[in-house]
């Protein structure tokens, strides 16, 4: 399973890029917002902080409107995904873009259902939502399970994107669910890095080190 980041702060992607362990970088409208910065111009820097897929949202809510907004951020770069919101509009949108080549991402996924329409449109990517699921005491990780059966099952080529990941645990269920990517927040790959019994051995072994040669 590989790594993305869920981010469009660019020095957390820098310094994630750094740990040599991101594969590509996913945003959305919200986390763009948050930045307060031009959207092209981010994606532009991620681009080049990333080898890899950056997904960048369109806002537009009419399919006419995606389509033409998914090919201008697609003309930034050639690693832009396009990401478009599951429903009419958007599979409308994603089946344009998708037979002009131009890879997708098709989120806020929340059912089997979903993925499945999202997949049929020729959705490169389907981001299930795992954490919006669990917020609801719904289990976020049985839908990225069964979206993967399901693609497994009818050989379908689509890529299961777990996002709303919120801890490590999400990231180790997502890849036993068998998520080809999960999208984590910046916090949470510092946390799957830690570990406080890591922490107490490193201690140990510096200690003994210490008192057994001077340095
Ligand atoms: O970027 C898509 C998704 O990962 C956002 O998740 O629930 O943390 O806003 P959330």
């Amino acid at each position: 399973m590989k790594l993305f980041l869920d981010s469009a702060d660019c020095e957390e992607v820098r310094l994630a890029a750094e740990l040599g362990v991101i594969s590509g970088v996913t945003t959305n409208p919200t986390l763009i917002a948050r930045e307060g910065k031009d959207l092209r111009e981010t994606v532009r820097t991620l681009a080049t902080l990333v080898d890899g897929p950056i997904s960048a949202e369109v806002v537009a809510e009419d399919a006419e409107g995606m389509i033409e907004e998914g090919r201008e951020l697609a003309a930034i770069h050639p690693s832009v995904v396009i990401k478009l919101p599951i429903g009419l509009d958007g599979l409308r949108a994603t089946q344009v873009l998708s037979r002009q080549g131009i890879k997708t991402n098709v989120t806020l996924v929340f059912s089997i259902a979903q993925a499945l329409l999202a997949a049929r449109a020729g959705a490169t990517y389907v981001s299930p939502f795992v954490g919006r699921l669990d917020d609801l005491s719904a289990n976020g990780i049985s839908l990225v399970r069964g979206i993967a059966e399901v693609f497994t099952l009818h050989g379908i080529s689509s890529e299961i994107i777990a996002a709303s990941i919120r801890s490590p645990q999400d990231v180790a269920d997502a890849a036993c669910a068998g998520a080809h990517v999960a999208t984590v927040p910046y916090r949470v790959l510092l946390q799957m890095a830690a570990h406080p019994l890591t922490d107490l051995g490193l201690a140990r072994f510096r200690r003994d080190w210490k008192d057994a040669f001077g340095k």
